[in-house]
């Protein structure tokens, strides 16, 4: 069953695809709205940080969605968002990569995606503004992404086309967003995102929420897609939003 049937709405340049989407969705856009641009003057990031969004140099992308699941189990969205990036890239540029909790897409140890999802209420419902933002045609980063940043062109060799990876990506958004609304569907999105994420177990990081830091070893996800981290003293903790670092 396909769930999800994509519209994508085109544009030169805007603040922010997600602000933009939020505006149409609060005017009763229905699911599967979607909007691309070829630049965006105030990209935003996760925990309010800016998304770099230099024209023509990445695909930055926005879905409108209105999950029929418990709103508990809504942090999976990120996770579909993380599996479909995966399989694009994959299938349209021949990269592969890692997930690193909760929503990042690297190739080696350098960020290739980030997602920001976020959760707006609505005239038709409580809704998710699916953002995405690949890194496509960079091949130097501004000094403090240097050592942190990659892109498709870098990570394959080769340029990438946008209009490829962003077919392969609705078709796969399509797929795993379907498979969340089976009854299965949450343990299997789960199983396969651990698979692909060498932060998902065994891994020694530190999280951070921005006022407390937590160290341990990776030990799981659970259920509704936070991390489990064993920490020195033995106490399993359970952490719902932060930033990963690996410890060496
Ligand atoms: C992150 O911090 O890793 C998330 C970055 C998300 C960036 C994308 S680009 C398209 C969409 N519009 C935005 O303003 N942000 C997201």
């Amino acid at each position: 069953m396909t769930l999800l049937k994509p519209k994508v709405l085109r544009f030169e340049s805007l603040p922010s695809t997600n602000t933009e989407l939020a505006r149409l969705a609060s005017e009763g856009a229905a699911e599967g709205l979607a909007i691309l641009a070829d630049e965006q003057t105030a990209g935003r990031g996760r925990l309010q940080r800016a998304w770099s969004s230099p024209k023509g140099a990445g695909l930055y992308f926005s879905l409108l969605l209105r999950p029929a699941i418990p709103q508990d189990q809504w942090p999976l969205i990120t996770f579909v968002a993380a599996l479909a990036v995966g399989d694009a890239l994959r299938e349209a540029a021949g990269v592969e990569t890692d997930i690193k909790w909760p929503n990042d897409l690297l190739s080696g140890e350098r960020k290739i995606c980030g997602i920001l999802a976020e959760a707006i209420d609505t005239p038709l419902g409580r809704s998710v503004i699916l953002g995405i933002g690949i890194n496509l045609t960079q091949r130097a980063f501004p000094e403090e992404l240097a050592d942190v940043a990659t892109s498709v062109a870098e990570a394959s060799g080769r340029q990438p086309d946008r209009e490829t990876i962003l077919a392969a990506l609705l078709r796969a958004l399509s797929r795993w967003y379907s498979l969340l609304h089976e009854p299965a569907g949450r343990e299997k999105i789960v199983a396969a995102w651990t698979s692909r994420s060498s932060y998902a177990k065994g891994r020694l990081v530190q999280v951070s929420n921005g006022n407390e830091v937590w160290q341990g070893t990776t030990c799981g996800i659970e259920d509704d897609g936070a991390l489990r981290l064993d920490t020195a003293t033995g106490e399993i903790k359970v952490v719902r939003a932060g930033d990963v670092y690996s410890v060496r």
